[in-house]
């Protein structure tokens, strides 16, 4: 006890007002003592690469959505804060249901995951009896426990490809990266949910025409969640951008392609949070966002503020009732045994 009575001391050094964590900002103390507070209790700090740029750097682990779950499957530690959104969190809790998952902020939702219920998809499937369910990671825990197989960006092809071709797939809910496995895998018999993320889905074609056309000798990251992933292709199909400088990519697949870039500069088509990682990777290349609004607002409600705050008072902590995570396990279980680590194309 005496160790947690010197934390809550030192943690009140850098806390402002009364109220409790309003006003902390990200300054090397924040940091040492976000460090110390979670080496304290045995915890392991994951971030999205959507992050604030300050909660990345704290982080033990910075990355996409599948790498991010195969960590939390394998983590040592007793307690996983997710420095993400809450589906993230709930996958993290499905693999280990042993261990304390807290996310700093539980509000941090998705609007993707919100576009299909766990009701929508069972009638989905009545429909279709005899369909695999191929579910995007971005789902609720109810949603994976009524799935086959679940996936994320970098692995989505890899896994509806692992897939018997004679068998029908619901694919569900993100209907751009539904669109691209499907150009990619040539697969008919494949139907797909019209969900979207409202972030990705508002970089839009023109935007990314109006950029390619004024860079010419930049390089393109498209996220497949991106309503403008079509265009992209549909540019380089035209001539009007060379083929081999468009890259249709997970976040992770991001960072691998940003080490191996050859032109000065990028485009990058997605979250701007991602901008932080690729400019780390690769210092020498010039990243510019294609959309520079596109910023999630769910990502960044884990401020410096809540992450102390999920440190010092043990909260938010991640519930999945057991029925639920049994049944979600084996789809998720799945999905990290499929695919490349980095993933993308
Ligand atoms: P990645 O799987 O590429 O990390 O993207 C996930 C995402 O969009 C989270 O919102
Ligand atoms: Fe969800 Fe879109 Fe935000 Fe990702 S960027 S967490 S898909 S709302």
């Amino acid at each position: 006890m005496a160790a947690l009575g010197a934390t809550i001391a030192l943690s009140e050094r850098i806390v402002d007002g009364p109220s409790g964590f309003a006003g902390v900002e990200a300054t090397p103390e924040w940091a040492a003592e976000i460090k110390r507070l979670a080496r304290e209790r045995n915890a392991t700090i994951l971030a999205h690469n959507y992050q604030l740029p300050e909660i990345q750097d704290v982080a033990d682990h910075v990355g996409d959505s599948l790498a991010l779950s195969r960590i939390a499957a394998e983590a040592p530690e007793d307690t996983i804060i997710f420095c993400g959104v809450h589906f993230m969190a709930e996958t993290a809790k499905i693999l280990s249901p042993e261990k304390t998952v807290l996310i700093p902020d539980q509000r941090a939702g998705c609007s993707l995951a919100d576009s299909i219920t766990a009701e929508q998809l069972a009638e989905w499937k009545a429909e279709h009896p005899g369909a695999l369910v191929v579910s995007y990671v971005n789902t609720t825990a109810a949603v994976k426990a009524l799935t086959d197989i679940c996936c994320t960006s970098s692995n989505a092809v890899d896994v509806v490809a692992s897939i018997d071709p004679d068998r029908e797939v619901l694919f569900l809910p993100d209907q751009f990266l539904g669109a691209h496995v499907k150009r990619l895998t040539g697969r008919e018999n494949m139907h797909i949910w019209m969900g979207e993320c409202h972030v990705h889905a508002g970089i839009n074609g023109d935007e990314l025409n109006e950029q390619a056309r004024t860079h010419p000798d930049a390089e393109l990251f498209v996220h497949p969640e991106c309503g403008c992933a079509t265009s992209a292709l549909y540019l380089a199909g035209a001539g009007e951008f060379p083929a081999d400088r468009v890259h249709i990519l997970s976040t992770g697949g991001m960072i691998d392609a940003a080490k191996a870039a050859k032109s000065k500069q990028v485009l990058v088509a997605t979250e701007v949070g991602m901008l932080h990682q690729l400019r780390k990777a690769a210092p020498g290349i010039d990243f510019q966002a294609v959309n520079d609004r596109a910023s999630c607002a769910y990502m960044k409600m884990i401020t410096p503020a809540a992450l102390l705050r999920c440190l010092v008072e043990n909260r938010d902590e991640v519930h999945v009732d057991l029925e639920t995570a049994a049944r979600a396990k084996s789809s998720v279980q799945r999905m990290i045994e499929i695919g490349n680590p980095g993933g993308g194309e």
